[in-house]
């Protein structure tokens, strides 16, 4: 299913299109990777908002909790968080059930659609072995091909999400074939083919692998000065001070890499991202983003508002949070964040690399800008209030100058001037590579990538040259920043 073009209305687009085993099954393509950050739909001049996230270790996040002594929120899918799993009491299942119906990925019009189409799969017999054979005993009315053929938001459908005229209890048949199919979806994730444990990190716990030298330097570096731990938790104690050596057990042998948790990492605006400029009607009379650049992505606030370009929130009393989590991204999981194709064996300049991209927006290109921005993107002389695309003359963007963050609000202040030197930030690179999976059996899969690898160039200015200047930026639309309660401070520039 996750192969499967013919589960989009121009049967056009699969999961696959962008998510490959190759990249962990994130975005596959290094020119979407390097220009628009966001991968095209089955209209191709549709584009979503954010960057392809890997599935890897994605089924292992908890259904979303508010924490009430933290005030923290934990668990859920999604850089917002917005697959919840309330319903399905799993958010990666409740995940699987967005991109299907998501006018800027595979588009259909109404979730029946899904199940129509897989009624005529070649794999049916399987899923009936599965799920049962009464599973698609369900009247199609004869316009259904034709309306599952064209994509939603579509104007002939004046708003409506079930076109599909079903009867009530076809409507519940068809709406439990979707819960079974998502759940297959999940069953598929977290199965060893996908979330593999195979690292050289797991060979590390296991005892059978000893790190490099770098690569144990890094290691001491993310859960001692870096800090990192603290949020992409590693299942061992933090904060070493020097001389001090560690002689405890990991207290968890699985370790995800990730709290559940949200931060505000402060990103810049990328003006590349192709949601900016889905500003006028496409020919079937759908406008993706109305608001141009007045859009601002402030992740789970605006989930928990239930605003703009996101899900409704399944609970209400969660909405009086927003204002302190606005800005905030779900804390990704650090596992497999170097996974390249074989091909090209690495993410890292000058190569032959394979071109990724990083955080929600895409904004950072290589593994050395990562490190490097948590070290620095505070620091004196570094942080300048500009945009992307205007740093001062005799700065270099990313390397010594860091635009401001798109939401200055809530921002985390763990990290942002650690006092890394150079090699120090190498060092948590090469450990951030101890994380790929593939290391103890070969991860299914990987070496189908056919493109060309890059070469050239140095790490740390890895993509500049696509760097384009923002426009100026109008003010926060009140779409997404007049919608109570309203971000604190206000408005957000
Ligand atoms: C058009 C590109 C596109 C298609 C097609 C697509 N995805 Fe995604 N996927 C994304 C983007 C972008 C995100 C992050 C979106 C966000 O957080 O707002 C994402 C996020 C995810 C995540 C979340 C991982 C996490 O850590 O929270 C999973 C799992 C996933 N997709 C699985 C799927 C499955 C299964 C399908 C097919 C049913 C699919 N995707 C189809 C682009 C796509
Ligand atoms: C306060 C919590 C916090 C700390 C501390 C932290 N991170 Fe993160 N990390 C996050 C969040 C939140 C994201 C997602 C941010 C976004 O995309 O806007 C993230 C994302 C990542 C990713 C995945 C990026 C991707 O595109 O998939 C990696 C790798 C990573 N961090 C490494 C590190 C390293 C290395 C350190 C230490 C130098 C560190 N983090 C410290 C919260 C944290």
């Amino acid at each position: 299913m996750q192969y499967d073009k013919n589960i989009s209305p121009l049967k056009n687009q699969a999961c696959a299109s962008c998510h490959m085993p190759y990249t962990a099954f994130s975005g596959p393509i290094p020119s979407v990777n390097l220009t628009m950050i966001a991968y095209p739909g089955t209209v191709h001049f549709r584009a979503g908002k954010r960057q392809a996230q890997r599935y890897t270790y994605a089924p292992f996040f908890p259904v979303l909790q508010y924490n009430e002594t933290q005030g923290l929120f934990f668990g859920g899918n999604f850089w917002d968080s917005r697959a919840t799993g309330y319903l399905l009491r799993n958010p990666d299942a409740h995940q699987s059930q967005g991109p299907p119906v998501d006018t800027q990925e595979m588009g259909f019009p109404d979730t029946a659609c899904i199940t129509f189409r897989l009624s005529r799969a070649v794999y049916r017999p399987l899923f009936e072995l599965v799920w049962g054979r009464g599973a698609f005993d369900i009247a199609f009315p004869p316009d259904t091909e034709q309306i599952c053929a064209t994509p939603g938001g579509a104007a002939v459908f004046h708003g409506d999400t079930t076109p599909v005229n079903l009867s009530p209890v076809d409507r519940t048949r068809s709406n439990d074939v979707y819960d079974r199919w998502a759940q297959s979806l999940d069953a598929y994730e977290q199965s060893v083919q996908v979330s593999a444990f195979s690292s050289k990190f797991d060979a590390f716990l296991a005892g059978n692998y000893t790190m490099t030298g770098p690569e144990r330097a890094g290691y001491n570096l993310f859960r001692g000065k870096a800090n990192c731990n603290s949020c992409h938790l590693d299942g061992r104690g933090t904060a070493l001070t020097p001389g001090q050596s560690d002689n405890s057990k990991a207290a968890q042998v699985n370790p995800l890499f990730t709290c559940f948790g949200s931060a505000n990492e402060g990103l810049p605006l990328n003006p590349r991202n192709a949601f900016y400029y889905q500003t006028t009607p496409d020919p079937y009379g759908f406008t993706p983003n109305p608001l141009g650049f007045g859009y601002r992505d402030l992740g789970l606030g605006t989930f928990l508002r239930s605003g703009f370009g996101t899900w409704a929130s399944p609970n209400i009393t969660w909405r009086q949070f927003a204002p302190l989590n606005d800005g905030m991204m779900q804390v990704s999981s650090a596992r497999n964040v170097a996974m390249t194709p074989p091909r090209c064996p690495t993410t890292e300049a000058p190569g032959p690399y394979f071109q990724k991209q990083f955080f929600h927006n895409g904004y950072i290109k290589s593994l050395k800008q990562l490190v490097h921005f948590y070290n620095t993107r505070d620091k004196q002389g570094f942080a300048y209030n500009v945009t992307s695309g205007h740093c001062p003359d005799g700065t270099i963007e990313k390397v010594n100058c860091w635009p401001r963050p798109e939401v200055p609000n809530n921002i985390d202040m763990t990290t942002g001037d650690l006092g890394l030197t150079d090699q120090e930030e190498n060092q948590i690179v090469a450990f951030l590579q101890t994380l790929t999976d593939g290391f103890t059996r070969p991860y299914p899969n990987r070496a189908t990538f056919t493109g060309t690898c890059m070469s050239g160039g140095s790490a740390s200015t890895q993509g500049n040259e696509f760097l384009i200047p923002t426009p100026p930026l109008p003010p926060c639309a009140p779409e997404v920043c007049d919608l109570p309660p309203r971000p604190s401070p206000s408005p957000i520039p």
